[in-house]
């Protein structure tokens, strides 16, 4: 399976930092991992476009459980895809934690964007404390069986799961490989209970402070399919060589 790494932006970058990276981005990428961007949705137009010259899929970073109407503020899956959004990333711990995401509210959104034939990146993952209370795997067992529940088989060869601990999110500490590879391979075995036919072929992202000094390390792990990158996919070069293109 090709490796992906998807970069998520988060509220960074203005429109010139946007065009400025895909200058020097589109110079070398050369396609052998499969790279995606998530722009602050302003910017999706713009990504959309400079990611067709070079073979980058453009996504969001959230999405309403609604398709239109008066819900202020929010951004329609639907119209994500008549743009040619390729993909939404839902359930991100940020959003979990400042905007008081739940999974029974995300499974709502999970369903509404795979409907929409969006690819869905799925993210799971624990805070310190759980860790240390040897509670990993019950709490992201609860995030995969409530956030993914009610699923038709048919729609979960969209789906795509990322595992952050939030831990390592933006702090710099990664999880090590075993650690990431154990959780990816409780993970892989939950989905293979619910979706049969696809479980084995859902890709799973490692997100946690991936940088170009510990990502072939990860991406060799049996269950790591790839990366969900914040601060390493900000620069041109760094998310050039977690992509393999050095
Ligand atoms: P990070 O963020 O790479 O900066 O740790 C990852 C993420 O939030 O998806």
């Amino acid at each position: 399976m090709t490796k992906l790494l998807v970069a998520n932006w988060k509220m960074n970058k203005n429109a010139k930092e946007c065009f400025d990276f895909f200058e020097e981005f589109k110079l070398k990428f050369s396609g052998k991992r499969s790279a995606w961007i998530a722009p602050q949705a302003i910017h999706l137009n713009l990504v959309i476009n400079e990611g067709k010259k070079c073979n980058v899929m453009a996504g969001v970073q959230n999405c309403s459980e609604f398709l239109s109407g008066a819900y202020t503020g929010e951004i329609s899956p639907r119209n994500v895809k008549e743009l040619n959004g390729h993909f939404v990333i839902l359930g991100h711990s940020e959003r979990r934690q400042y905007f008081q995401e739940t999974s029974k509210h995300l499974n709502a959104k999970v369903k509404t964007a795979l409907k929409e034939d969006l690819k869905v990146i799925y993210c799971v993952g624990e805070t310190l404390p759980e860790r240390e209370s040897n509670q990993t795997l019950s709490i992201v067992g609860d995030q995969i069986q409530q956030g993914l529940n009610d699923m038709s088989e048919a729609t979960a060869d969209n789906l795509i799961v990322a595992y952050e601990p939030v831990w390592a999110i933006g702090t710099g500490k990664t999880a090590t490989p075993a650690q990431a590879q154990e959780v990816h391979a409780f993970i892989r075995a939950e989905l293979k209970k619910k979706f049969p036919a696809f479980g084995e072929k859902i890709q799973l992202l490692y997100g946690g402070s991936v940088k170009p000094d510990n990502v072939e390390e990860l991406l060799g792990q049996k269950d790591i399919d790839g990366g969900l990158v914040g601060g390493a996919s900000l620069k041109a070069s760094d998310f050039l060589a977690l992509c393999g293109d050095k």
